[in-house]
């Protein structure tokens, strides 16, 4: 007998419920979109450009057009020069070839209702001669990553790289003008700058990584002042509603990457100062290794987010409760998910119904075609 106080709907209802009042399911404005939901991919490597020119293929088109339910797909990070390169068989921007590869990959996404990014990326210091004909990486300062780099012939210890001259700068500044031209030439939606996890814009932010006594070192101004020079030349060739930016503040220990008294204050400073640019969005990432450091704030959503006016996306070991209690709370615009999406293709619709996700295997990340990359099924498989 149903008293009162119960709940008035069958137990049967109660996962549509979930979704009429799931806020990570609810419409949200990104630039000029309105995203069907706020289950956002995350940019993953997954090095199946497996050809000499690493031109996106049609096994990327299936993976992507299976993942076209997420509100937004940001792409893998896609290396804006050859310069760029420091991973196997990951796809570029640099080239018409690989232009034309990626207008699959848009096609597929768009011929299902979804949108689509691509990410920018330049490696810096964490390459390897090999991928350079013998050359050194490029990096603010020659400061060795101290890491195994993954290159053709198996991993291989991280070298010096060598200090990027005003030259190299403003080559790799029209570098990434050109790739954001040849991005939206393919169809994309937009692009984000790789402005995370170590690579070389982060190899420029942070004090340990860049030594350089230029305009490009020494205060948070110049240490910041590569990053703002790209960014404002991509707002030359595209609007700013179509270019988003990846941060990830707290990362620390990896890349020769450390945390320290200035590293706060840094990224207080480009997030305040990305409000001018009217981007459409900031993309924020939490470290997603554990951390140690004195200098580590846990509260990143809450710290930035009273910094930053625009659309602000939450990235790190979110699961669906955690991601939409974020949003709840006011943290963020939208969820940004990366291992989910990997194993759940359907990762939006598995929210709704509340359904278990699956865990990818790490042993197919990077390596191999199809097995581990298009094999996932959809929960109603
Ligand atoms: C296999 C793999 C590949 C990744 N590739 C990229 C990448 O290309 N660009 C990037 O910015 N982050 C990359 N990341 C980081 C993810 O975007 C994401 O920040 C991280 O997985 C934490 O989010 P999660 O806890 O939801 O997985 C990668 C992570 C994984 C596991």
């Amino acid at each position: 007998m149903q008293t009162s106080r119960q709940p008035y709907f069958p137990k049967k209802w109660e996962k549509c419920i979930n979704f009429q009042v799931m806020k990570l399911l609810e419409p949200v404005r990104l630039g000029p979109f309105e995203l069907t939901n706020r289950v956002i991919m995350a940019p993953l490597t997954r090095c199946r450009a497996n050809n000499p020119g690493r031109v996106p293929n049609d096994l990327m088109a299936e993976y992507y057009r299976q993942r076209a339910g997420a509100g937004l797909i940001i792409s893998e990070g896609s290396v804006v020069s050859k310069q760029g390169i420091g991973h196997v068989h990951t796809p570029g921007l640099y080239s018409d070839e690989q232009r034309e590869g990626w207008k699959k990959v848009t096609m597929a996404v768009h011929a299902e209702g979804g949108r689509i990014f691509a990410q920018l990326w330049h490696v810096g210091s964490i390459s390897h001669p090999d991928y350079h004909d013998g050359g050194l990486p490029h990096a603010p300062s020659s400061v060795n990553p101290n890491l195994p780099v993954r290159t053709p012939d198996g991993r291989k210890p991280s070298v010096t790289p060598r200090a990027m001259t005003t030259k190299d700068i403003r080559q790799t500044i029209t570098d990434f003008s050109a790739a954001a031209v040849r991005a939206m030439d393919a169809g994309f939606d937009g692009v984000e700058i790789h402005s995370s996890n170590g690579y070389l814009f982060h190899q420029f932010f942070s004090n340990s990584t860049n030594r350089r006594s230029d305009q490009y070192g020494g205060s948070i101004e110049n240490r910041t002042r590569f990053y703002f020079e790209v960014l404002e030349a991509l707002l030359t060739v595209l609007p700013s509603d179509r270019v988003g930016t990846r941060l990830n503040p707290m990362y620390h220990g990896r890349a020769a990457i450390m945390l320290n008294d200035e590293s706060l204050s840094t990224f207080e400073y480009i997030v305040e100062r990305l409000n001018e640019y009217k981007l459409a969005y900031l993309h924020l990432s939490r470290p997603f290794f554990p951390v140690e450091s004195p200098w580590l704030i846990k509260n990143i959503p809450e710290h930035f987010r009273l910094l930053y006016h625009g659309h602000l996306m939450l990235n790190g070991e979110y699961d669906r409760e955690s991601g939409e209690a974020a949003l709840q709370a006011g943290l963020g615009d939208s969820i940004c998910y990366g291992r989910p999406f990997i194993a759940n293709p359907d990762l939006p619709e598995r929210i709704m119904h509340n359904h278990p996700w699956e865990v990818a295997d790490t042993r197919t990340y990077y390596n191999g075609g199809a097995e581990g990359y298009i094999t996932y099924p959809s929960y109603k498989d």
